[in-house]
């Protein structure tokens, strides 16, 4: 089935172009990995995704789940089942890591026609799911991202994909500062979301993050567009000399 169809997609911030022709299709059960130089727009191609404000799209359009998601809002596409996990999370002052995940939890729930969960029941989910991140109670405790290393921002993000469920998980670069047992927690907890029924988006620069996540998919990215796909070997070859070739063949 497909999950998400993105169709030429244009889209601009000021005066600046910034997606150029943008396509691509990711049916449940794929994963797909998008590699590309700095700037290239992969991080623009998330929000634009999500429907952050700021950016005009100018052409093309966006399919989740067959139906047209362009003109709505972040919200009303997080309850159809999108979630982005931030290259740069945003703290929340005030909010702590657990009332935030209860709120989201039962937003979700209800834009499902799920009951609301309460209790010792919504706490033990939270804890389960955050102690197989290794998020210790402590930091359930503290305001959301506020002081958080780089590393428990990542991570806090990946859990809150885990109580979501999104058909559609988008991860920018959540692979960026991680030391190498963070990275293996991070790429287990995102491998463990990998089912028939969800499609991932995982954006990153570089081959040792794939090695957990092993894709079906590799797009490279350059200048608002894709010009290359293929299967994780595209990956290798980006490690190894960089993305000349790409740019050069096309
Ligand atoms: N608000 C903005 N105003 C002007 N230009 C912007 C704005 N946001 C992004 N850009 C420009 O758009 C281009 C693409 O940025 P984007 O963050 O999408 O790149 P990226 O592929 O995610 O890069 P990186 O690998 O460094 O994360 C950059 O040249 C950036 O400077
Ligand atoms: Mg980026």
């Amino acid at each position: 089935m497909n999950l998400l169809k993105i169709d030429n997609l244009h889209a601009s911030i000021g005066e600046e172009k910034i997606l150029n022709g943008f396509s691509l299709e990711i049916n449940a059960g794929e994963t797909h990995a998008i590699m590309g130089p700095n700037g290239s727009g992969k991080s623009t191609l998330s929000y634009v995704l999500s429907g952050k404000d700021d950016y005009d799209v100018t052409e093309g359009s966006i399919h989740l789940k067959s139906k047209n998601i362009s003109g709505l809002e972040a919200d009303e596409r997080s309850k159809l089942g999108m979630f982005l996990a931030f290259q740069y999370p945003i703290e929340l002052p005030g909010v702590t890591g657990m009332t935030f995940l209860r709120t989201i939890i039962n937003s979700s729930r209800l834009a499902n026609n799920l009951p609301e969960l309460e209790g010792i029941e919504i706490v033990k989910l939270i804890r389960e799911k955050a102690a197989n991140l290794e998020i210790s109670q402590d930091m359930l405790k503290r305001f959301v991202n506020v002081g958080f290393s780089g590393g428990e921002k990542k991570r806090f993000e990946i859990l809150q994909m885990s109580l979501l469920n999104p058909s559609i998980a988008i991860l920018d670069e959540t692979d960026s500062g991680l030391d190498v047992d963070a990275l293996r927690i991070v790429g287990n907890g995102v491998t463990e979301l990998k089912s028939k029924d969800r499609g991932m988006l995982v954006i990153t620069h570089y081959q040792r993050l794939l090695d957990h996540i092993i894709p079906d998919f590799v797009h490279i990215m350059v200048k608002g567009k894709i010009l290359e796909s293929g299967g994780p070997e595209l990956a290798k070859v980006v490690e190894k000399e960089g993305y000349k070739r790409f740019i050069d063949e096309n």
